[in-house]
């Protein structure tokens, strides 16, 4: 074999073994996510993770949260979710092409993977709530936020990003890369809420010519970066 096809197969070589460990870490980074994803879905007292910011003191507001899956949640409870749900968002679906239909929304809001965190004042009035689940996403674990909503006469007063930050929390503590959403782009106070809580486009958000009336945004979880092992490349 001459010098330079033998340097040649050389760099070949190292190219697949580069492309093997590129698959194999990509390979675990998935496993990893999957296994974080399985483990906050089990979790019995998530309160314990973000304890101090379930109490909410204002000058206007005194606001307890709690946490809990749907399953637990007491039918009132999840019953005035749907219908702040229905007061605040039918008139902005049925203005896109999604449209309302309340069956398909009821049906996503009682999925066994929902969990709620709901926010009320010292007399019990619910005020807001999110629904939120751990999952993978395009390769990500995430906390998925599918609603935060919050009684028209309790906004402005930092009780929607109180929530996001709570969110925030238990997306650091369960090791979710991202709390991700998504937004419909004619909802402006939403656009402006997402945005002064520290929510952007996230990658995965679909081309314009695809899709013009929702984006997907996100707010990156601030991990410390995992430090891969070295992989052996047996
Ligand atoms: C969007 C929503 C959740 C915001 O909740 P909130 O408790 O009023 O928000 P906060 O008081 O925490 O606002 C934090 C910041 O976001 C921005 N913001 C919030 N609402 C805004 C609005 N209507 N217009 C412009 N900026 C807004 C402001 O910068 C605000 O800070 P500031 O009040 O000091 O200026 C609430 O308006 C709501 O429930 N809307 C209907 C449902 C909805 O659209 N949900 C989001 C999509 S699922």
């Amino acid at each position: 074999m001459g010098v330079s096809t033998k340097k040649k197969s050389q760099a070949s070589a190292n190219k697949s073994k580069e492309k093997r460990q590129a698959r194999k870490l990509e390979q675990r980074r998935i496993a990893d996510g999957m296994a974080h994803v399985t483990s906050a879905n089990k979790l019995k007292d998530m309160a314990t993770l973000c304890k101090e910011l379930l109490v909410y003191r204002s000058r206007e507001l005194e606001v307890d949260m709690y946490i809990q899956r749907v399953t637990d949640l007491d039918k009132n409870v999840l019953d005035w979710a749907i219908d702040l749900t229905e007061r605040n968002m039918k008139r902005l679906y049925e203005t896109c092409a999604w449209g309302w239909n309340r069956e398909r929304k009821i049906e996503e809001m009682t999925d066994d993977a929902a969990w709620y965190l709901i926010a009320k004042d010292q007399k019990d009035n619910l005020l807001a709530f999110s629904h939120f689940r751990f999952d993978m996403d395009f390769g990500d674990p995430v906390l998925y936020c599918y609603e935060v909503q919050v009684e028209a006469g309790g906004r402005r007063r930092g009780l929607g990003q109180q929530l996001l930050r709570v969110l925030e929390r238990l997306a650091l503590a369960t090791r979710m890369r991202f709390v991700r959403l998504t937004a419909l782009t004619h909802n402006p106070a939403a656009t402006a809420f997402f945005k002064a809580c520290g929510y952007s486009l996230d990658e995965t958000s679909p081309p314009k010519e695809e899709a013009s009336h929702y984006e997907i945004l996100s707010k990156a979880t601030e991990m410390e970066e995992d430090i891969p092992e070295e992989l052996d490349d047996a």
